[in-house]
């Protein structure tokens, strides 16, 4: 303690700590006093945004510099491309002439216009933020959707749309050739680790399984509409009437209401390989982890 004898120094450090304190209990306040205001009606401040607008650019150009666009002739944007955004997109950004749905007027922050996302976003901007979403802004990941082709015809979609009149987006919609989608299991699932615990993990939250369940290990899980899933491998039934196999977990989360027509829990449109990594997942909830006090 010799060398805080010095009375500068001491008074530097118990002013740290004070000012340290002061910053704490500031940030306890702001939390819990409800002073800040989560109300969608009105914009964030200006500096509030502009910090949200920079941190979200510097993160999605950071990520996306890597990636490697396909070649223009590899992408269908007049008519995979309009589809798509038809199908997925249009209600929330609209189009050339097409006002957003009504929903998504009222979200905060706003969807951005599409022409204006082809003038600001490189390629391969645009088809990360579409392959991952953006946390709390309302722009959904579409890993799970999509595969990675269909993506990049979005993305020439997109692009081309800052050319197109309200006029010509209406020609092109009316010519488009409505067509199958392609097979899901084709997906891409590179975003959520390699082993297929972690792949079944990653899946639990892409799927909405958390909105539902209690899943140990799973941020945000903490819903009570079905029985919490903590110690799923050891029980003997799915849902009680399923003798709790890997097969039958499969086939359970794929088709919950063939297996009990009653249940609460929808078909979520698992891909079989998804429902795989997830049953992987599931045997890992062990009872034992569970500490009684
Ligand atoms: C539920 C509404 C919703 C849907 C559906 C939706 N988005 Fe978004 N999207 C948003 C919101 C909100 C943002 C974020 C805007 C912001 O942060 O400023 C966003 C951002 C984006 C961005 C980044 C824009 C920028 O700021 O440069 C792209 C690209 C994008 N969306 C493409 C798509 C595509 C392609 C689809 C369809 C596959 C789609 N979105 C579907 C709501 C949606
Ligand atoms: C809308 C709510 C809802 C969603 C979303 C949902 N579930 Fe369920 N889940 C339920 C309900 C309710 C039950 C109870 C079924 C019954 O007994 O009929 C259940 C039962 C189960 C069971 C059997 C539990 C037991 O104790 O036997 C498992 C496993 C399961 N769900 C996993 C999942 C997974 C994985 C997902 C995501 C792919 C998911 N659930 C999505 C509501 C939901």
């Amino acid at each position: 303690m010799k060398f805080l004898g010095t009375g500068r120094l001491r008074t530097v450090i118990l002013t740290l700590l004070a000012l340290g304190i002061i910053g704490v209990l500031g940030a306890v306040f702001f939390v819990y006093s409800g002073i800040y205001n989560v109300s969608a009606l009105g914009q964030h401040t200006q500096p509030m945004y502009a910090l949200i607008d920079d941190s979200l650019r510097a993160s999605i150009r950071l990520r996306a510099s890597a990636l490697e666009p396909p070649p223009d002739t590899k992408t269908d944007w007049r008519n995979d491309g309009l589809l798509l955004y038809q199908a997925h997109c249009v209600q929330c950004h609209g189009a050339p002439g097409v006002a957003p749905d009504h929903f998504a007027l009222g979200m905060t922050p706003k969807p951005t216009a599409t022409m204006e996302m082809a003038r600001s976003r490189s390629k391969q901007e645009l088809f990360w933020v579409i392959k991952h979403g953006i946390k709390m802004s309302g722009m959904p990941a579409w890993e799970y959707r999509l595969t990675d082709q269909q993506m990049w015809n979005l993305v020439a979609f997109i692009r081309e749309s800052r050319h197109l009149s309200g006029a010509d987006y209406q020609r092109l919609a009316e010519q488009a050739q409505p067509h199958e989608p392609a097979p899901p299991q084709s997906f891409d699932r590179a975003g959520a680790g390699n082993s297929a615990v972690a792949k079944g993990h990653a899946a639990t939250h892409q799927y909405g399984c958390v909105t539902c369940h209690v899943i140990p290990g799973v941020t945000g899980a903490t819903s009570h509409v079905g029985p919490s899933l903590e110690g799923m491998a050891d029980r003997a039934f799915i849902a009680g009437v399923l003798p709790n196999t890997p097969e039958n977990m499969i086939r359970w989360l794929q088709h919950p209401q063939e297996i009990d027509p009653l249940t609460a829990m929808p078909p979520l449109g698992v891909t079989q390989e998804d429902a795989e990594n997830m049953t992987a997942f599931l045997a890992t909830l062990k009872a034992d982890r569970e500490v009684l006090p």
